[in-house]
């Protein structure tokens, strides 16, 4: 039998020992769905605080329960690991690490690089590596495949490489790793039967596509989709600004046409570590071939903008109070990035707080979901929400729309709301002047 039948074989078997690197907001939940499906699932991350953590049956990803890690990890199905040596076990192994942004706005490559050499380290026949991380269009091949060849492996042989882009989205309470179709592609056509029949073993759909830049491609024009529409909806809300019309009753109607129209709604801007970050690979890309993405640069000028014109909307609405900004009392409700998380990375509310505070504002924030933000070596808290606390506040600005806040009694404590999500929309008036995106209704 070829090494591709042995692996099959053992995939199909659940004999195969899998390995996750890198054990995040992707990587758990991808290796949580791998033990259950039956293999042995070993996680590798470099920081000893996750792997404790994980070992202990504890549970650092919001939509990962600790009760499923604690069950898997006492049946022996899962545990994790700082050892890269433990990866001479896998016969296939994921890479979920970060791909962030460097200062200049350029991938950061880095860290997909460190785990493409701890895992060519421990390459042998019949492995099977899959890269996870969003990423260019060529980062499989021109990236991982090195690593492999470098050390005298043939791909589609005796090694299997593939790009498979994670879809997961936190906080969805419908879609998860196991129910969102998943997309693979791979170096060759024996590599993508071999990924294929992997995740086809514990996702209920995946979508097989003829190379890892088809798939590296999907998911960036997955999330460039959304930062366009966004970047749209967003622009539209500054028009219906400057027209005094209601942005949120021009979407709600629009949304009415059952063809042809997809719901965006405008905000304070975008966060994540996927919306505001991936366009920018391909930008890059798409730079080096000397080719300009202009929808990318462009939605992602709009966004970016977003809390700057959030903080102009307090700044008048308080200028309508005769107060100035400089020494008010603000409360941001919602800093994570999204409704009903716990993730704060690149929220549009660290810079509508950081704006604030550059014109003099007094800030507080509330967060059901956060406690504590740590930027730029500076912890800040969070407070609980209080009538008195509201009463206090010369605004309070909602920029994300946690289900779990009680906006009635915002609404019923507040002189001033600066509402950028609509969350007031259907509350019970009370003397509250709310100010929304389109700032109809200010007085
Ligand atoms: N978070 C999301 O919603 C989401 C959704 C889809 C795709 N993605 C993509 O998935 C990738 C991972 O994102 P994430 O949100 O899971 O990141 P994360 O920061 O939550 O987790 C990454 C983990 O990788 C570990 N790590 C870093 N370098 C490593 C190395 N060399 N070896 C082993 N472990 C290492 C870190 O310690 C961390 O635990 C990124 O490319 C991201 O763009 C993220």
């Amino acid at each position: 039998m070829t090494a591709h039948d042995v692996l099959l074989r053992k995939i199909q078997d659940r004999k195969a020992t899998i390995a996750v690197v890198g054990l995040g907001y992707v990587g758990l939940p991808l290796a949580v769905e791998f033990a259950k499906a039956g293999f042995n699932v070993i996680g590798y991350d470099v920081s000893q605080r996750v792997v404790d953590l994980l070992n202990e049956g504890k549970s650092h990803i919001q939509d990962v329960p600790a009760s499923d890690v604690a069950a898997l990890v006492k049946a022996k199905k899962f545990s994790a690991t700082t050892d890269e040596a433990r990866l001479d076990e896998a016969d296939a192994i994921s890479i979920a690490v970060p791909t962030p942004l460097g200062k200049t706005r350029d991938p950061d490559m880095s860290y997909v690089q460190a785990a493409a050499s701890t895992v060519a380290r421990h390459a042998h026949t019949g492995l099977l590596v899959v890269l996870e991380s969003t990423t260019y269009p060529g980062t499989t091949r021109e990236v991982i495949m090195p690593a492999f060849t470098g050390r005298g492996c043939v791909v589609g042989e005796d090694v299997f490489l593939a790009f498979s882009p994670e879809r997961v989205d936190p906080g969805n309470p419908t879609y998860h790793t196991k129910n969102t179709p998943k997309v693979v592609g791979g170096i060759t056509p024996a590599c993508t039967d071999v990924a294929v029949a992997l995740y086809e073993s514990c996702i209920d759909t995946v979508v097989r596509v003829s190379s890892t830049e088809t798939a590296e491609l999907v998911k960036l024009l997955e999330n460039t989709f959304r930062s366009v529409n966004i970047g749209m909806v967003n622009e539209m809300a500054i028009v219906c600004d400057k027209l005094g019309v209601d942005v949120w009753e021009v979407i709600d109607a629009a949304a009415t046409k059952p063809f042809g129209y997809m719901k965006f709604t405008p905000g304070p801007g975008i966060g994540g570590h996927c919306i505001p970050l991936d366009p920018h690979y391909l930008a890059w890309k798409m730079r080096t071939l000397n080719y300009k993405t202009r929808f990318v640069d462009l939605a992602s000028e709009i966004n970016s903008q977003m809390p700057a014109f959030v903080v102009e909307k307090v700044s008048l609405a308080l200028n309508a109070d005769k107060k100035p900004v400089n020494g008010s009392k603000i409360l941001v409700l919602g800093v994570a990035y999204k409704r009903d998380i716990d993730d704060v990375r690149e929220s549009p509310a660290l810079d509508v707080i950081r704006l604030l505070e550059e014109h003099g504002a007094v800030v507080a924030f509330h967060d059901p979901f956060i406690s504590t933000i740590r930027e730029d070596g500076h912890l800040r808290h969070g407070v609980d929400l209080t009538p008195e606390l509201v009463d206090g506040s010369d605004a309070v600005v909602v920029v994300t729309d946690h289900r779990s806040v009680d906006y009635q009694l915002v609404m019923n404590h507040a002189t001033l709301i600066v509402d950028t999500r609509n969350v007031t929309k259907g509350l019970v008036k009370t003397k509250a002047r709310v100010v929304s995106l389109s700032d109809v209704t200010a007085a």
